[in-house]
């Protein structure tokens, strides 16, 4: 239902909400707790005309922007200064498409790929590292007709790896879907990108319709999703949530989606890094033309790098070996800094100091550190460590989406900690953390607790 106010906002007025809920047969208070747990739906007082189109049943529901991304900084919309999208045309004559075609025509090749996917060992590139076999063969396993879901939703703050992916080979992650719902028997495939990704999406819209025309899904829905602005719509039972229409808000598993997800059918979630690099399974070769395509090495990794730095950025590493050597990628410290630390695994991630940046990554992995999302945010010798704490902090509470009390409370309670100008009450922060990093629902709480844990350390170091 498209909705504007007198100064062409758009959104959902109250008589549209009344509408909605007479339609789906809901009480209007249902209606408006869905539409609050996605940050995009903005409320707007109507002129008449909307009042008329909020009448119209044919007409599409949209909803207003979302809020940006600051501190840690991010890409603008279609600005990647990369290629353009490889074309399905160029992508065809690369070999794309081609095992889909083999698949189709060889009632055996789809068992030999699942095996070869398991030999690889590859993992998911979401942050967790689940095997990505294991869960096709729970899918396969559970009852029911399973779904396949590209997760676009990248939300954490100055993080954007997957964006590079996705405006630069669509093709490829659409090939990529097709095949797992192929492989498992899936007859459904959601895109679900996140609402400010505008460029992607309209990359998407057309890239669907070109492999639709093209007759290369035609036993599978491919189906374009935009998510609702909100982080935790990226945690994959909520992501469920948000496709079935319900609230934004996590499940506790079991069931795991892969044996009862959308519709109660066994539901495969995979990030769009994972569908990537499963065209290596199938010998997709590296293509010097295309920068993204390095991530066929499994070595390769690819990182958000912001701040401090003179040329940030997705910047893709083989084989690194110490934090500090992603600064000679993303062009150097800028001008007149002197390297302050780094937060690594993005705005749900740990703070690491100088002399740790320069440490070998596998004594700090050894240690606890996870690269997570590959977000790394640079900062200086002078700038305010407290201050990214607290943003990190007020990331997690202003995400979190209220279920569960120790992430609900306890994230409010971490900010308002950090934000005071006393000495660090680093036991109240202790005990923040073990609750949160114990207790809550989610990955959200407890990376957000696990992250609290490691400040009272960092904070005995003097400040700068
Ligand atoms: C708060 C939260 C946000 C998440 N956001 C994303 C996301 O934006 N993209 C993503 O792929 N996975 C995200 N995940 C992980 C998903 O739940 C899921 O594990 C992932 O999509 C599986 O992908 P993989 O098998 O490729 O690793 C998030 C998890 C949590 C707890
Ligand atoms: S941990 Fe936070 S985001 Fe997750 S369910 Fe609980 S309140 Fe919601």
């Amino acid at each position: 239902m498209d909705v504007r106010d007198a100064k062409g906002g758009i959104g959902i007025s109250k008589s549209g909400l009344m509408f909605l809920a007479e339609q789906l047969r809901l009480y209007p208070a249902e209606v408006y707790e869905v539409a609050t747990t996605y940050p995009s739906t903005k409320f707007v007082s109507p002129t008449p005309a909307v009042e008329k189109a909020a009448t119209d049943l044919d007409s599409e529901w949209r909803v207003a922007p979302a809020k940006s991304a600051s501190f840690f900084g991010g890409l603008v919309d279609g600005s990647n200064g990369s290629t353009p999208p490889r074309s399905l045309a160029d992508y065809r004559e690369s070999g794309g498409y081609e095992i889909l075609h083999i698949l189709k025509s060889d009632p055996t090749a789809a068992d030999d790929l699942m095996q070869k996917v398991a030999a690889l060992n590859l993992k998911g590139r979401a942050g967790a590292g689940f095997p990505v076999a294991r869960k096709w063969k729970q899918a396969k396993r559970s009852a029911g007709t399973p779904v396949v879901v590209v997760n676009g939703n990248e939300g954490e703050l100055g993080v954007f790896k997957d964006r590079f992916i996705l405006e630069n080979e669509p093709h490829a992650i659409i090939e990529a879907a097709l095949v797992v719902a192929h492989v498992t028997g899936a007859d459904h495939v959601f895109i679900y990108l996140q609402d400010e990704y505008k460029f992607a999406q309209s990359i998407f819209a057309k890239a669907v319709a070109e492999t639709m025309q093209a007759g290369l899904a035609e036993t599978v829905t491919l189906d374009l999703r935009r998510s609702g602005g909100a982080y935790i719509c990226g945690e994959e039972t909520t992501l469920i949530a948000s496709l079935e229409g319900r609230a934004g808000r996590p499940t506790e598993r079991p069931p795991y989606p892969s044996e009862m997800g959308y519709k109660g059918r066994p539901t495969i979630v995979h990030n769009v890094e994972t569908f990537f690099r499963l065209r290596r399974a199938w010998g997709a070769q590296s293509d010097v033309e295309i920068p993204v395509s390095r991530l066929l090495d499994p070595n390769t990794s690819l990182f958000s790098v912001t701040g401090r730095v003179r040329n940030p950025g997705p910047k893709l590493m083989s084989n690194l070996l110490r934090l500090v050597d992603l600064l000679d990628l993303a062009g150097g410290l800028s001008r007149g800094v002197e390297l302050g630390g780094m937060v690594v695994g993005g705005s749900c991630g740990t703070l690491i100091s100088a002399v740790d940046c320069e440490r070998p990554l596998p004594d700090l992995v050894q240690n606890g550190l996870t690269l997570g999302t590959g977000g790394v945010f640079v900062f200086s010798s002078k700038d305010d460590r407290r201050a990214i704490a607290f943003e990190m902090a007020a990331f997690a509470a202003r995400e979190s989406c209220g279920k569960c009390g120790p992430c609900r409370i306890g994230s409010k309670k971490a900010m308002e900690t950090l934000v005071s100008n006393g000495p660090l009450d680093t036991v109240l922060i202790d005990e923040l953390s073990t609750v949160m990093a114990e207790a809550s629902l989610c990955g959200l709480g407890r990376n957000a607790g696990r992250f609290l844990k490691t400040l009272p350390s960092y904070f005995g170091d003097p400040q700068p």
